[in-house]
């Protein structure tokens, strides 16, 4: 995989919008691959490129390298004159927020084995995502394969006991666990692996009750 040619990829290559989150759009490219752009005025921060940015190419990028089916494929990067970053990646049907299909509890429990068995391959390799939740998760309709997306506030640490987490702040707050709250309000150290655990284990409790309830337990 190496970094693609600079080169606009226009309106017309896009299709349907497959998911919009705080960096930009995600749109169907081609019959098997989705486009992540990245919007414009957050790509370019004084430094020239926002952090998170690189951060999730950084990731994505040691994530194939492990082979170990984490992350959806990447198949290229693109980056434009205008300082427009995209990602060109496997396109996966639906998140688990956005899922309009209902699981059996065969299937919570599947997914579930999943979520986990990714997430000790990833803390073994010392990287934490930083930002599990339902949206955060794709998932494979017919197959109820899942892999992990939206890299952009995850870490690689030889420890995993941190004390500067600025980027940590933005962790969606339903989905965090006592030790980031704590560090929002009396600035305690934060232990990452606990961090990745426990939002793992509230995404299963959010599809539990939508199993049981047809509710969405928790925000996005
Ligand atoms: N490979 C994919 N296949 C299918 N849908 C995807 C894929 N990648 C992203 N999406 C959809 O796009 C949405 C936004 O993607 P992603 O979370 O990567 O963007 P983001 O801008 O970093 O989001 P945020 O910061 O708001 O969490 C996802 O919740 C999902 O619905
Ligand atoms: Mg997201």
């Amino acid at each position: 995989m190496e970094l693609s040619s600079i080169q606009n990829i226009t309106s017309s290559d896009l299709g349907k919008i497959m998911g919009e989150g705080s960096y930009g759009k995600v749109y169907e490219y081609e019959k098997d691959k989705v486009y992540k752009k990245f919007g414009y005025d957050l790509v370019a921060d004084e430094c020239g490129i926002h952090k998170s940015v690189i951060n999730e190419i950084a990731q994505l990028y040691f994530i194939s390298s492990l082979d170990c089916d984490i992350a959806p494929d990447v198949y290229d990067y693109h980056i434009s004159l205008e300082y427009q970053i995209g990602i060109i990646m496997e396109k996966y049907d639906t998140s688990l927020w956005d899922m309009k299909v209902r699981l059996s509890a065969n299937d919570i429990a599947f997914i579930s084995r999943q979520l986990f068995t990714k997430l000790y391959i990833l803390l073994k390799n010392g990287l934490y995502h930083g930002d599990i939740k339902p949206a955060n998760v794709v998932m494979n309709k017919k197959t109820k394969q899942i892999r992990f997306i939206d890299w952009g506030l995850s870490h690689v640490k030889e420890s995993h006991v941190i004390d500067h987490i600025s980027d940590f702040l933005d962790y969606t707050e339903m989905f965090s666990d006592p030790s980031t709250i704590l560090y929002k309000k009396i600035g305690k150290k934060l232990d990452y692996a606990k961090c990745d655990i426990w939002s793992t284990g509230v995404t299963i409790i959010h599809l539990i009750c939508r199993y049981m309830h047809k509710k969405y337990p928790f925000e996005d």
